[in-house]
């Protein structure tokens, strides 16, 4: 392991203008937690860093159309995030906000310095304004048709019905969100960070010296330098934000990606205003950015320029894994659509499970590719992994232990053959663990988990402990007691993955945790020794006082050691680690997301069927009347035989009767227009069709969704009258 004597680990801070949901979860703040579970256990210094990002355009658009204050949007969303964090066991050491005073004296002071010594330069450009509401507009405020499908509320930044990136520029029939008005462009100054100036930096920083980053993110990083760096502003006109904090600058706010990531300092220096710097400023810390891939750009490109123009010993993180996306049942998740799992909804839900969610996220993370969350998954990874494999396997060892031998871990007798190799395979599997994690790898890291729980169950349905007690109980002994040595093995394993599981199973067997260091606490538990069959004493050192307490304490180093459970020890009472979740439960999640999709495809059928196909060239009167366009009437219809499409119609034009071949078949039964009086372009010139000859063609209306009716006269006409 990179061993550097503190590591900080930083979550991406959340907007605080809606509740998180599953994509948030497995993309950022699951791996986070279990990389700084695991830490923690291996005894590192580790400080756990997040908080909500409360600036930004659309939080003040949420409080316009909610009528409330922008305030009043990031307290509920904060308090929300919060708690959903700590529901699922999410624990940071500091879980801070970017409305708060630190943050903004941070933020502010951050953009003096780097204006004071010149590494900001300021342009004038041509924004929006409303003339209206009087206030610039972002490119958010501005709505309008995307000239790329006709959405009519689209964005001037993008548009979410088909996903292109728009400028205001390219909408058709811009206004402005805030009063309906046209936006005019007004001239205003902003001030730019020249990004430019870093990227030989960058180049040598990242693409030279961390090619052990991840593809995505390596190759994201690659693809902005090679594509050149520009000026990026950092701040905006808006009245929502941390001020900025020069002369002449009323009205302008810091642009939210400048102050939110100093959001990571501030909360640092919240939590530790003493000693936050050794956090940030130590070449003895290790920093690492949990993000999505979102956020590649701002983690890798602009904030650690940012740190760089700062100087002053700020250190670069020196990992940033970033994951891809997660989809919800093969869509990609819309919070606005609703198309996402909420964790506040999950923990309410399904209270009691909230370590299902977190092995569900973890086993189908998106770590190298987006993936996808169904529910049926979820149950099956519930039912038939944690519940049949891990918990039956804890269960039956735990439950045994208290028929045969009155819950005290009985002696281990002789080693037969298998015995010996389930204990000599844990230790493989923990160092591939160890290399997983460290290596950012938590699916694989929880495969070798979950490859513990599969031996232990294993080892006891092969060695059936309840029949040999009939006749053996020296060798049901044994069985239990490496059984045991398993579970407490399991406790330690999944700490990262399920820790409430993970609690619960130590305390049935009546053993506890040195979980490290806990800042929020200000309390550090040490452990000094470890005797084998004797197990650890426990130290907890609060605020200068040490209490001592002994006990059996296990940690990282024991898992996989023999006997960590000494002969004798009583262990504590059956508790069921998991339970199945039924099916009414998952059918209850499936027709919600059902009735959404339902509802999403009919919506998008009528905006289909509304779509117009732009007008064509223009033609002349003389280009017109070269058509012939006449009524006629149907008098026999027929499938072309071997095609779906075409249907043989025989026709009175008035003129003569003919055959016209027309490929309405998907649209008309030839029975629907038998007798009924159609237009048709009689002086079409002739062509065979599936060697037929049609002569004329059948006037069709077609509907933007792709429906076909055939044109009528309103009222019948005598057949061959002309059209025009
Ligand atoms: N709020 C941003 C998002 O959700 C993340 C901000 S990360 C920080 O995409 F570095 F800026 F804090
Ligand atoms: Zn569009």
């Amino acid at each position: 392991m990179n061993d550097k004597k503190r590591i900080l680990v930083t979550c991406a801070l959340p907007y605080a203008n809606g509740p998180v949901h599953i994509g948030h979860l497995a993309g950022v703040y699951v791996p986070a937690d279990i990389y700084v579970r695991y830490l923690r256990m291996r005894g590192k210094d580790v400080l756990y860093v997040c908080g909500s990002d409360e600036h930004g355009v659309p939080i003040t658009i949420k409080a316009r159309e909610q009528g409330c204050s922008p305030q009043d949007i990031v307290d509920r969303y904060h308090k929300i995030i919060k708690d959903s964090f700590s529901g699922l066991g999410i624990n940071f050491d500091i879980y801070g906000r970017t409305s708060s005073r630190v943050h903004e004296e941070g933020a502010s002071e951050f953009f003096r310095k780097l204006y004071e010594q010149g590494k900001f330069i300021t342009r004038e450009s041509e924004q929006y304004y409303d003339p209206e509401a009087k206030t610039f507009l972002a490119d958010r405020y501005i709505v309008g048709t995307c000239p790329k499908c006709g959405n009519e509320g689209a964005y001037g930044d993008q548009c979410e019905k088909c996903g292109s990136t728009l400028s205001p520029e390219e909408l058709i029939n811009p206004h402005s969100k805030l009063s309906g008005a046209t936006p005019q462009k007004r001239k205003t100054t902003h001030w730019y960070l020249p990004l430019q100036d870093y990227e030989q930096w960058l180049r040598d920083w990242i693409l030279e010296g961390h090619k052990e980053w991840r593809s995505n993110v390596y190759g994201q990083v690659k693809s902005w330098l090679d594509g050149g760096l520009q000026p990026r502003a950092v701040t905006r006109d808006l009245d929502w934000g941390v001020p900025v904090p020069v002369e002449g600058a009323e009205g302008k706010v810091l642009y939210v990606w400048f102050d939110a990531p100093i959001g990571y300092i501030s909360n640092t220096r919240e939590l530790l205003p003493q000693s936050w710097e050794k956090w940030w400023k130590s070449e003895e810390t290790r920093l690492v950015h949990f993000i999505g891939k979102d956020n590649i750009v701002f983690h890798c490109i602009v904030f650690p320029s940012m740190l760089k123009a700062y100087g002053d010993g700020y250190i670069l993180p020196d990992n940033v894994p970033a994951n891809e996306f997660l989809n919800l049942e093969g869509d990609k998740i819309s919070t606005s659509r609703g198309w996402a799992v909420w964790a506040h909804e999950y923990l309410e839900q399904f209270p009691g499970n909230e370590d299902v969610i977190r092995y569900t996220l973890t086993a189908n993370a998106p770590e190298t590719k987006d993936n996808d969350f169904s529910w049926k998954d979820f149950q099956a990874r519930n039912n038939s992994e944690l519940v049949a494999i891990f918990g039956n396997f804890v269960n039956r060892a735990v439950v045994l232990t208290h028929k045969y031998f009155g819950g005290k871990v009985p002696a281990c007798g002789e080693l037969l053959d298998i015995d010996k190799e389930v204990v000599a395979a844990i230790p493989a599997l923990k160092a591939s663990m160890e290399k997983n994690l460290e290596g950012y790898r938590f699916r694989d890291a929880l495969k070798d988990a979950m490859g513990i729980a599969r031996l232990g169950n294993k080892y006891i349905s092969d060695t059936e402990p309840w029949k040999v007690a009939k006749t053996d109980m020296e060798r049901t002994a044994t069985i239990l007691n490496i059984s045991l040595q398993i579970c407490a093995d399991l406790s330690v394993a999944f700490e990262p993955f399920t820790p409430f599981a993970a609690g619960r199973l130590r305390k049935m067997l009546g053993v506890e945790l040195d979980a490290g260091f806990d800042h929020r606490r200000g309390e550090q538990q040490t452990v000094n020794t470890f005797a084998e069959g004797e197990g650890r004493a426990i130290h907890t050192v609060h605020e200068g006082d040490t209490v001592s307490r002994s006990g059996l304490v296990l940690d990282w180093e024991l898992l996989g050691r023999p006997q960590i459970l000494p002969a004798g020890h009583a262990i504590g009472e059956p508790e069921l680690l998991f339970e199945k979740i039924d099916d009414a439960q998952i059918d209850a999640q499936t027709a919600r997301l059902e009735a959404i999709r339902a509802e999403r495809i009919a919506r998008e059928k009528a905006e289909e069927a509304k779509k117009v196909a732009p007008q064509k060239e223009e033609c002349s009167f003389e280009d017109f009347e070269k058509m012939d366009i006449r009524t006629a009437t149907v008098l026999a219809a027929e499938r072309v035989p071997k095609t779906d499409k075409l249907l043989k119609l025989s026709i009175d034009t008035g003129i003569d009767k003919r055959t016209i071949v027309s490929g309405i078949a998907e649209y008309y039964a030839p029975e629907d227009m038998v007798g009924k009086q159609i237009c048709i372009l009689a002086n079409l010139k002739p062509r065979v069709i599936r060697g037929i000859e049609s002569r004329g063609m059948i006037l069709m209306a077609k509907q933007g969704d792709g429906k076909m009716r055939f044109i009528t006269p309103q009222e019948v006409l005598g057949n061959g009258s002309q059209v025009g």
